[in-house]
C-alpha cells in the first residue's frame, strides 16, 4: 500500500513538473512562432491555366509573395500525392502506391508507420492549434481504415470527407462523430462548409498560442458541381487548344499509343464542358481564400501567419488525346500551381527554385521552428528562399516522379475488349490508366531541362524530352540523345529511387 502511494505522489509531482514545464515552453514559443494555413486543392492544374479563374487568390497570395514557377508533385495522384504532403517523403518511402486500401491508402500501416510522424503532429507538440477540414485521403472513413471514429493524431478540430471528393451528399468526421450532409448549398456546400468551420475555429482560438489550418476544398476535382451564382460563369470557355491538345502520342509510352487521333468529337465536347465546369467549381475556392483573409486581418493575425496555396497534383484535359485525368508523367499532370505569403516575404515575387510536394512538411516545420536537419523526411526546407535568412537553401540539381499504374482485374467495365490490366476507361475504350502505367522519371531543370523515364512494362520503355526546345513534349527523343546522357539520367533515377531521408537531399 504505501508503495502504491509513494508511486502515486511521485507519479504526481512529475505531472506537476511536466505542466510547469509544458507552460513555461508554451510561453516561450508563442511569442515566436508565425501562423501557418495550408490550401490544398484538388487536381487543380498549372499548365492549362488553372490560376485563371482564381483573380483574388493571385491578388491576395500570389501579388502579396511568392509565385514558384517550378513547383512538382512526386506523384500525379491524389491519395499517393497527399501521403508525401503530410510525410515529407517520396512514394517509395510512404508506400503508398493508389488510391486503394491494398495500395496503403490510408491504411493501418500508414497509420501507425506514417501518419503517427507527419507533420501536424510535431505542430501540436509545439502547441499549435489544429484545424482540418475538407477532403483527406481517399480511403479516409472507410471501415478498413477505423471508419469516421478514428481522427488521426496531431489535429485539435477535424472536419473530414469520408472518401473521395464531393460537393453534396456526403458524410464528415467531426472529431470522430459522423456529420450527414445533403444537397442545400447554403447548409451543405463543402467547399463553403470547411470555410465556415475554420473561420469559427479562428474566432474561438486562443490568441497565446499559434494556429495551423488545412483547407482541403474539393474543387475543382470530379463531379464539378458548381455553387448555384457560379453556374452559368466561364459560358464560353472551353480547353485550350495549344501544346499537346489533340496530338497523337505515338512515339510514348504502351497506353498513350491506344487513343485514336484526332479525338473523337464526343470526347472533346465532354471534354470542354469538365474543364469550363472545373473552373466554375474554383470560384468558390476563390470566395474562401478572399474571405480567409479577410478573417486573419479582422482578427490581426494576417501579418504574423504564413499562408501556402497548391494542388496534390495536375491535370489534362484532351492532352495527347486523353480526355480528362492526372496520372502520366508529362508537365500537365506533374506541374503545380504554388503559392506562398507571409512575413518577411517580399511581395510580386517569382521565384524559380525547384521546389516539390514533399518540401511542404519540412518548410511548414521550419517555420515552426523545429531544427529540420535532425528530421527523417526526403524534402527539403525552401524557407530559406522565401524569408532572407542567415541560412542558404539546399539546392536540389534533380528530382525523382515516380507512379504506380491502377489496373482492374477483370477487365474495365467501360471497356471489356481492352482485357485486364487497364483502368479509368471511357465509354469510348480509351483507358486513362493501366498497371504497366508504373513509372520513375528524373527531372532536373537547372542547368537542363530535361525528363527522363523508364516504364516497368514489358517493353522497358524510355522516354526523354529535352523541355528547353520542346517544352510541350511532343518528341520523345530517347533514340537521338547521347547514350552518355542516357546512363547518367539512369543512375540518378536509381540513386533516387531508393533514397531516403538526407541521401534524397544531398545530390550531386
Ligand atoms: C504498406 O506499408 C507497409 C509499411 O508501412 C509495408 O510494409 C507494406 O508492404 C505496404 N504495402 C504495399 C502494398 O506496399
Ligand atoms: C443528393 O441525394 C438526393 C437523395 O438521394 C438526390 O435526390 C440528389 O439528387 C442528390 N444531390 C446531388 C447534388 O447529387
Ligand atoms: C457559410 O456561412 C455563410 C455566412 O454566414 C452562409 O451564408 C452560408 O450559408 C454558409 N454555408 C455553409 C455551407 O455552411
Ligand atoms: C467534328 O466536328 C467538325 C466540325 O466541328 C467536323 O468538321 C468533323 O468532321 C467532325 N469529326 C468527326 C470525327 O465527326
Ligand atoms: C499588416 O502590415 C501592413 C504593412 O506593414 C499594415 O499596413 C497593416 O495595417 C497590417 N495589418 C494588420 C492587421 O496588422
Ligand atoms: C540540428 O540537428 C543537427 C543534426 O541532428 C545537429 O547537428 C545540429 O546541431 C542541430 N542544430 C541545432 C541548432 O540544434
Ligand atoms: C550562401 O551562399 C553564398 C553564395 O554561394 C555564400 O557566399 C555564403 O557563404 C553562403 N552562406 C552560408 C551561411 O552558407
Ligand atoms: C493498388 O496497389 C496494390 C499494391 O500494389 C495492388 O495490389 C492493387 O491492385 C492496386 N490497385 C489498383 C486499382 O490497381
Ligand atoms: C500493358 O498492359 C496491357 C494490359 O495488360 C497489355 O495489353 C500491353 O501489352 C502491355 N504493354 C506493355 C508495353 O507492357
Ligand atoms: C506484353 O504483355 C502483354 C500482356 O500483358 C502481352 O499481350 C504482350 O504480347 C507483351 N508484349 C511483349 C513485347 O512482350
Ligand atoms: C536541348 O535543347 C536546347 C535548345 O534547343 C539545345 O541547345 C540543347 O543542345 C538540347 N539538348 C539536348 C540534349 O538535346
Amino acid at each position: 500500500m504505501a508503495g502504491f502511494w509513494r508511486q502515486r505522489v511521485v507519479a504526481g509531482c512529475l505531472l506537476l513538473l511536466s505542466y510547469l514545464l509544458t507552460c513555461s515552453l508554451r510561453c516561450a514559443e508563442s511569442s515566436k512562432s508565425s501562423n501557418i494555413v495550408l490550401i490544398l486543392t484538388d487536381d487543380l492544374d498549372l499548365e492549362l491555366g488553372g490560376l485563371t479563374p482564381l483573380k483574388k487568390t493571385q491578388a491576395l497570395i500570389a501579388d502579396a509573395g511568392v509565385t514558384f514557377s517550378n513547383a512538382y508533385t512526386a506523384t500525379p495522384l491524389c491519395c499517393p500525392s497527399r501521403s508525401s504532403i503530410l510525410s515529407g517523403k517520396y512514394p517509395h518511402n510512404t508506400m503508398v502506391h493508389n488510391n486503394s486500401l491494398s495500395g496503403n491508402c490510408s491504411s493501418k500501416a500508414w497509420q501507425s508507420n506514417q501518419e503517427s510522424r507527419a507533420f501536424p503532429v510535431y505542430l501540436s507538440k509545439l502547441f499549435y492549434q489544429t484545424f482540418f477540414g475538407g477532403k483527406y485521403l481517399n480511403q479516409y472513413g472507410s471501415e478498413e481504415a477505423g471508419g469516421v471514429k478514428y481522427v488521426p493524431p496531431g489535429w485539435d478540430q477535424w472536419h473530414a470527407l469520408v472518401g473521395n471528393s464531393k460537393y453534396y451528399n456526403y458524410t464528415l468526421s467531426v472529431n470522430g462523430q459522423a456529420e450527414t450532409h445533403g444537397d442545400n448549398y447554403e447548409k451543405d456546400y463543402l467547399t463553403d462548409l470547411i470555410l465556415n468551420k475554420s473561420l469559427n475555429f479562428l474566432d474561438q482560438r486562443s490568441p497565446q498560442y499559434p494556429f495551423f489550418v488545412m483547407l482541403c476544398p474539393p474543387a475543382p476535382h470530379a463531379p464539378w458541381t458548381a455553387a448555384p451564382q457560379y453556374q452559368k460563369s466561364f459560358i464560353d470557355v472551353k480547353a485550350p487548344r495549344d501544346g499537346s491538345f489533340n496530338k497523337p502520342g505515338k512515339d510514348k509510352h504502351w497506353l498513350l499509343r491506344q487513343p485514336p487521333n484526332p479525338m473523337a468529337n464526343s470526347s472533346i465536347d465532354y471534354l470542354d464542358d469538365a474543364f469550363r465546369k472545373r473552373w466554375q467549381t474554383l470560384l468558390s475556392v476563390d470566395d474562401m481564400v478572399e474571405k480567409l483573409v479577410k478573417k486573419l486581418e479582422d482578427i490581426k493575425e494576417i501579418n504574423n501567419t504564413f499562408i501556402f496555396f497548391t494542388s496534390d497534383n495536375g491535370y489534362h484535359t484532351g492532352q495527347f488525346s486523353l480526355p480528362t485525368d492526372k496520372r502520366q508523367l508529362y508537365e500537365f499532370d506533374i506541374h503545380l500551381p504554388l503559392l506562398v505569403r507571409g512575413p518577411g516575404i517580399k511581395p510580386k515575387q517569382t521565384l524559380s527554385d525547384p521546389v516539390m510536394n514533399i518540401d511542404l512538411a519540412v518548410t511548414i516545420l521550419d517555420i515552426a521552428g523545429v531544427n529540420v536537419s535532425a528530421l527523417n523526411m526526403d524534402g527539403q526546407s525552401f524557407l530559406p528562399q522565401l524569408v532572407p535568412s542567415a541560412r542558404n537553401g539546399t539546392s536540389r540539381p534533380y528530382f525523382l516522379v515516380e507512379y504506380s499504374g491502377e489496373g482492374l482485374f477483370p477487365a474495365d467495365p467501360d471497356c471489356p475488349k481492352l482485357g485486364p490490366g487497364l483502368a479509368n476507361c471511357f465509354p469510348d475504350c480509351v483507358c486513362e490508366d493501366a498497371c504497366n502505367n508504373t513509372y520513375a522519371c528524373v527531372r532536373t531543370l537547372k542547368d537542363n531541362n530535361f525528363q527522363y523515364c523508364e516504364f516497368a512494362d514489358n517493353e522497358s520503355f524510355v522516354e526523354f524530352y529535352n523541355l528547353t526546345s520542346d517544352p510541350h513534349q511532343l518528341e520523345n527523343i530517347v533514340k537521338k540523345v547521347d547514350p552518355a546522357l542516357l546512363q547518367t539520367m539512369n543512375q540518378r533515377l536509381i540513386k533516387l529511387q531508393s533514397c531516403a531521408g538526407k541521401s534524397c537531399r544531398e545530390l550531386k
